[in-house]
């Protein structure tokens, strides 16, 4: 086990190659297998592809954001637990973003050029609710992770039913954000304010909407 003692310039050095490596390097997984392993790949029409390459785009601009929230928020995290808790579930997260790489990918689609700015931002955004106390910190999250469902219910209900695939893995997901927001409210998050979690709504409205096109 590490029990090496990392001073804030010591973390922020570990953070930055964390931020690089989320950016255009092969993060971390927990190493499970993508969900769409047994699935058929049926052919889309042009389309659907195009569809199905825009919202892969958007969802792995929501993993890069997510990442990075979570990165923000183990930096400045008091409680021990509360910070181990953040690097369980970036892990996952990570997981997420390799899948939605890899199926962007396939489908011959392009990462958001946008990526930098929303690590950036949503790593600022997490720092700062880890700074604000343990219990807004977690509230934080379970808001995220909420309306990272919301917007995985959306796309289910877009995407084509023939990208069999693609929808594999947002289902997954969804089963892991549920989890992530539950684990959060469980570990005592508190319920953000009203004009909080509309200016949340705001910003993943424009990061959304942009990821969409580029
Ligand atoms: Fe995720
Ligand atoms: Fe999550």
């Amino acid at each position: 086990m590490n029990t090496r003692k990392y001073s804030l310039i010591d973390r922020l050095i570990l953070e930055a190659d964390k931020a690089l490596t989320t950016v255009i390097g092969k993060p971390e997984t927990t190493a499970r297998l993508m969900p769409d392993c047994d699935l058929t790949e049926h052919e889309l029409t042009a389309r659907e592809q195009r569809l199905s390459v825009r919202l892969m785009r958007i969802n792995e601009a929501g993993e890069v954001s997510a990442q990075a929230l979570y990165q923000g928020q183990a930096l400045t995290a008091t409680l021990p637990k509360v910070r181990a808790a953040m690097e369980q579930t970036a892990l996952e997260e990570n997981d997420h973003l390799v899948w939605c790489q890899q199926r962007l990918d396939y489908l011959g689609g392009h990462t958001s050029m946008l990526n930098p700015l929303w690590y950036a931002g949503s790593f600022i955004m997490g720092a700062v609710a880890g700074k604000i106390g343990d219990k807004w910190s977690l509230g934080f999250v379970a808001e995220t992770e909420k309306q990272v469902v919301q917007h995985l219910d959306e796309h289910l209900a877009t995407i084509s039913v023939r990208d069999e695939k693609s929808r594999a893995i947002l289902e997954q997901m969804r089963i892991d954000e549920l989890r992530h927001g539950t684990l959060a409210l469980n570990a005592g998050g508190a319920t953000l304010p009203t004009p909080v979690k509309h200016m949340m709504g705001l910003m993943s409205k424009v990061m959304t909407k942009t990821s969409y096109w580029i």
